[in-house]
């Protein structure tokens, strides 16, 4: 007679480093966007991709670029970049030194992968951009997240602290999620702080090109200190309004370029050829887009600000670039929590916890929604914060 129990389903362990990724991951799976919902939980453009970006693409594809691109990027692309780079740096970067990769997201995993080992402490600050831990945990490093001071800038106590015999420290500026942007004296005092060490610096400049403090922007790469040991991240997806392209890059030490590619092409391969030309049409025409964009948000922080600060309960902050406010509430209760009581009265927004332990507290809102988006999103918050009172 065969045996009459039933076999148990075979059951797969996953590998280590998703599950450390897993155990550290701070970032929560946004449910179903639904129709009756305002979103302004998206870090995404509502703008479309400029008319000059998408004929670009349509002459790639009529032209049947559809091959295989360099595993480094399209020479072109990566040419113009280098001139880029060089205006911003202030010295030469050369094409070699550039890495086109698959969106921002590719760019930092390629980076944090080429430079962390296990073991190794990575500081980033608290709270930031949430990818930056996962991919630090999926390398096996140690994360020392560092919390910001009130204002939400650096505590610059602490990071001297935190820095001592840190392999990589990881900070994005223009800041998502609090919207702050550093100035040329925090970079450079972060630079003396580094002065002398061997630890490097992940500069992740996604939202450069948002900046409304009335200061020239200062890149990490152009800071004298900063430059030598700055692996320098960007992508096309917010100022070009590209986030479906995918399409990234980066440039830094030649021998962490190196590192970064290798990772790169394991893991991705060479990029859309399409996207690339697309990219270069970004980089030479689009200036004024991206103007008239910045030109946009700089109105709808304006509008999300004036009505943030009418609501009772709420301290909104004072956000200089990105398109990111970050209000402090005063209920007692987690934010993941009160980022569900508002999804039941219509409007999403982020807990300010996905960010880091000390992003508890806050929410997230995204003025990158539009104007009537943004004010009937922040009347169905007001109603919810006063309904959880
Ligand atoms: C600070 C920061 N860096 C990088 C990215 C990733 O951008 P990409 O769409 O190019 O992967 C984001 C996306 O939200 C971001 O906020």
């Amino acid at each position: 007679m065969p045996p009459t129990a039933t076999a148990q389903p075979a059951r797969f362990a996953a590998a280590d480093a998703a599950a450390r990724i897993a155990a550290a991951s701070r970032r929560t799976q946004q449910p179903q966007s639904r129709d009756d919902l305002v979103s302004l939980s998206m870090g995404e453009p509502d703008f479309d991709t400029p008319e000059a970006v998408t004929e670009a693409a349509r002459a790639a594809l009529s032209a049947g670029r559809t091959h295989y691109s360099p595993l480094l990027g399209e020479p072109a692309l990566r040419e113009a970049l280098a001139e880029k780079l060089t205006g911003l740096a202030g010295t030469p970067v050369g094409a070699a030194d550039i890495l086109v990769t698959q969106g921002g997201t590719a760019g930092l995993a390629a980076s944090i992968l080429g430079i962390v080992n296990p073991g190794d402490k990575v500081v980033i600050p608290d709270p930031t951009y949430s990818l930056y831990a996962d991919l630090v945990s999926m390398a096996g490093g140690t994360v020392v997240p560092v919390p910001l001071a009130s204002d939400l800038h650096w505590d610059l106590d602490r990071l001297a602290h935190a820095l001592s015999d840190a392999r990589l420290f990881v900070f994005c500026n223009p800041s998502n999620p609090t919207g702050i942007v550093h100035s040329h004296d925090e970079l450079a005092v972060l630079a003396e702080l580094l002065d002398g060490t061997s630890t490097i610096v992940l500069s992740d400049e996604a939202y450069a090109d948002l900046n409304y403090s009335g200061r020239p922007f200062t890149s990490a790469l152009s800071v004298d200190g900063l430059r030598e040991r700055t692996v320098y991240c960007q992508t096309f997806s917010k100022s070009y309004a590209m986030t479906g392209w995918r399409v990234g890059y980066l440039s830094g030490p030649t021998d962490l370029v190196h590192a970064a590619a290798r990772i790169h092409n394991t893991f991705n391969g060479s990029l859309n050829t399409v996207a690339q030309d697309a990219a270069l049409a970004a980089v030479q025409s689009c200036e004024a887009d991206v103007a008239r964009m910045r030109t946009a948000y700089e109105e709808r922080r304006e509008i999300m600000s004036r009505t943030l600060s009418g609501i009772p309960g709420l301290t909104p902050s004072a956000p200089e670039g990105a398109f990111y406010q970050f209000p402090r509430y005063e209920l007692d209760l987690p934010s993941a929590d009160v980022v569900t009581a508002l999804r039941a009265h219509g409007v999403a927004v982020r807990p300010g916890s996905e960010f880091g332990a000390c992003g508890e507290g806050h929410l997230r809102l995204s003025y990158a929604a539009n104007p009537q988006q943004i004010t009937e999103g922040l009347r169905r918050l007001a109603q919810g914060l006063a309904d959880l009172a």
